[in-house]
């Protein structure tokens, strides 16, 4: 089961936020969170148009998750408001059931107060104690300095470069830097 114990932490500001396992009844709430993260984060991959999981496609896909323990999405609380989402994909091949990639994001108004290295401690702890995930990577847009700053930090190194692999909507290219995280 792709699950975790809840913890609590507290923001730079001293306000106390849980990180949990994201339920599926929390599909209504996820699904807005995303939207209003696609709406302002212009690193993302996914544009705000592009973005049109229902509610209960999002039930469905955490119910999954939910069952399958490759798989983990977790959410950060605060006064039952979701201020920030985690969700960690392993492959789905014998040969590449050991590693899988995440992505994540935090709300803007709670953001550099601690809550993506919340995330992040939680899911690098979830791999550690796993039976068989050994390696997490994921994708970042080379000018998303405060992801990568933190991506670093936590001791993730850079595997490659996807030169041009994105097109922003003013035609500016940017790369994708390959980032991996072994935890075994
Ligand atoms: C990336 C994101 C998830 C980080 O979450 P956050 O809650 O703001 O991050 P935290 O406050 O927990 O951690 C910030 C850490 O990142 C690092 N950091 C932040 N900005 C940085 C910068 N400009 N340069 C270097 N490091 C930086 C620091 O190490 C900082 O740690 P510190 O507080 O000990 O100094 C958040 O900015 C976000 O949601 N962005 C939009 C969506 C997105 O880009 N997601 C990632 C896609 S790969």
């Amino acid at each position: 089961m792709g699950e975790i114990q809840t913890k609590w932490f507290l923001s730079k500001k001293g306000q106390t936020f849980v990180v949990r396992t994201a339920l599926p009844q929390d599909a209504d709430k996820v699904v807005s969170f995303v939207k209003t993260v696609v709406a302002e984060a212009p690193y993302l991959l996914t544009t705000e148009a592009e973005f049109n999981v229902t509610i209960e496609q999002q039930k469905q896909l955490l119910q999954q998750m939910l069952q399958d323990n490759g798989k983990l999405a977790i959410v950060a609380e605060h006064s039952d408001e979701i201020i920030g989402f985690l969700d960690f994909h392993n492959g789905n091949r014998q040969r590449t059931k050991h590693q899988g990639s995440f992505g994540m994001s935090v709300k803007y108004e709670f953001r550099n107060q601690g809550v993506g290295k919340a995330l992040l401690t939680v899911l690098i702890d979830w791999a550690k104690a796993h039976p068989w995930i050994e390696k997490v990577c994921l994708e970042v847009i080379a000018d998303n300095t405060n992801a990568l700053g933190l991506y670093r930090k936590f001791g993730f190194v850079e595997e490659g470069i996807k030169t041009k692999a994105v097109k922003l909507e003013d035609k500016r290219y940017c790369d994708l830097i390959l980032m991996a995280y072994f935890a075994k």
